[in-house]
């Protein structure tokens, strides 16, 4: 029977912004998603339609606080490794490492901090895979540059970046650049800390903002290898594949046109050129870039080592009917075929074996799956959770996991997002339970914070234990 390679990275992911909180100690700056309030703006502030300069200070602003995770995180990783964890994805907060994003020298007790983290990992034999930038954009270089629409930003970038390749030698060799690149074309706000708010030509303006990220990231590749030849740099993409919801070929054509829309970050930093479909694109939008002497040739030397990717639904798309639902940030109709999460984000596991050989087929670069999960309503009832739904979601997705390596596709592993409960990115809600831990919080940030153990717990512990070969 085939199963898992010996070496699978089984594991479980956070990110600094929800998780960490402890906004303002030990020197922190200010980041994009502290002021990102839980209320009916929060979607717009995302977005970068509304200007977080809007919101008043009285509304609830859950990144501030998340789960306390810097404070807690030694008993947490502990938890995880009790779990059986090879693997723990987070992000390195920047703000902790720069505050403002432009100092000469970097934050020694930021760095400190991610020093005794990655040191705990390797205590315990968990590999960490870091995020440089994950929702994660210094409010200073907001406010000053208007961040990544400058190409200032690259250096502030590069600068932080190569500070924690040199600072994390020998305890980080696993990561990625940005996460879910192609959101910025959607949360421009906090992917890419842009307010867009009375701007004329919004496009022109993500685009390029991308392109700073694009050269960025292959710049900081390019450091990655030369301080340590052992570092492995990912690019991520928020993928599940766009299915034309019928076989007229105007939804085929608009299912492929959406997902163009997606991979094509992602076809620059896995081929090292802007895709051929990507003239026309610029054409009919009108976005001109700006573009220096060597961006290209940059682009085209320091492509990604490997293609990492969040998965939690597929999308599906007609050329008439209106979107029905918005699953992780795109747009898509309703599939009569599939069922639901509580938050209206479709189940999917064959679309999740589809999407990995789309990605394998399209780019032959090793996929490493780093966010999969079900969001849910949990009951903490006689210290534990009966998330038999979340178990089901899991066993389905590894099942199609194992199928996809089985059809030839080369995976490198697989971590599960939000292995212990922390704040929804997208509703900024607490009650959006991923984890295999609960922690006792709610959407308010209220609760005695303490961690329990779900049935799922025991439950991914005894599938990294068999490898993969007990679901
Ligand atoms: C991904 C993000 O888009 O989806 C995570 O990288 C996010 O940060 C995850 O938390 C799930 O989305 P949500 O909104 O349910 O937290």
């Amino acid at each position: 029977m085939m199963t898992f390679n010996e070496n699978f990275l089984w594991g479980g992911a956070i990110a600094a912004n929800q998780a960490e909180g402890w906004y303002d100690e030990a020197g922190r700056g200010l980041s994009v998603m502290d002021v990102v309030p839980m209320s009916a703006e929060r979607k717009p502030v995302k977005r970068g339609t509304v200007s977080y300069k809007k919101i008043s200070n009285d509304n609830y602003f859950p990144a501030r606080f998340g789960v306390d995770f810097y404070t807690n995180y030694d008993a947490d990783i502990r938890l995880l490794a009790e779990m059986g964890i090879k693997c723990f994805r987070t992000s390195i907060s920047w703000t902790r490492i720069f505050p403002k994003g432009i100092e000469d020298s970097p934050n020694e007790q930021g760095l400190l901090y991610y020093k005794k983290m990655f040191t705990l990992c390797k205590q315990l034999g968990i590999e960490p895979l870091v995020t440089l930038s994950h929702f994660d954009v210094p409010l200073y270089l907001v406010e000053k540059y208007g961040a990544w629409r400058n190409r200032k930003m690259i250096n502030f970038y590069t600068k932080y970046a190569e500070t924690v390749f040199k600072e994390l030698k020998g305890l980080v060799k696993y990561w990625i650049t940005f996460n879910e690149i192609n959101v910025i074309l959607h949360n421009s706000f906090s992917g890419g800390g842009l307010v867009l708010e009375g701007e004329k030509h919004p496009d022109q303006i993500r685009f390029q903002a991308a392109h700073h990220q694009l050269v960025a990231s292959a710049l900081s590749t390019k450091l990655a290898h030369e301080i340590d030849a052992e570092n492995q740099i990912g690019c991520m993409l928020a993928a599940g594949d766009y299915y034309p919801f019928s076989c007229n070929p105007k939804d085929v054509f608009a299912a492929l046109d959406k997902n163009r829309e997606s991979y094509f970050f992602i076809d620059v930093q896995c081929k090292g050129v802007y895709p051929f479909y990507a003239k026309r694109l610029f054409e009919e939008k009108q976005i001109v870039l700006e573009v220096m002497p060597d961006d290209y040739e940059t682009l085209k030397k320091y492509t990604a080592d490997f293609l990492s990717l969040s998965y939690y639904t597929s999308r599906t798309i007609s050329h008439n009917l209106k979107k029905t639902n918005e699953a992780n940030v795109m747009v898509s109709v309703e599939n009569p075929y599939l069922e639901s999460s509580e938050w209206g984000w479709q189940i999917d596991p064959l679309g999740f074996r589809i999407t990995l050989n789309t990605l394998y087929e399209r780019y032959g670069k090793p996929l490493f799956v780093v966010e999969n999960g079900l969001g849910a309503r949990d009951k903490l009832e006689n210290g534990t959770v009966e998330d038999d739904y979340r178990i089901s979601y899991f066993k389905k997705h590894i099942e199609a996991l194992l199928e996809a390596q089985k059809d030839g596709v080369e995976l490198i592993g697989y971590t599960t997002w939000g292995c212990i409960d922390l704040v929804a990115a997208s509703t900024g809600e607490m009650e959006k339970r991923y984890g295999f831990i609960y922690v006792d919080r709610n959407n308010f940030g209220e609760g005695s914070n303490k961690r329990f153990k779900k049935k799922s717990f025991y439950w991914y512990q005894k599938v990294i234990a068999s490898n993969g070969k007990i679901l």
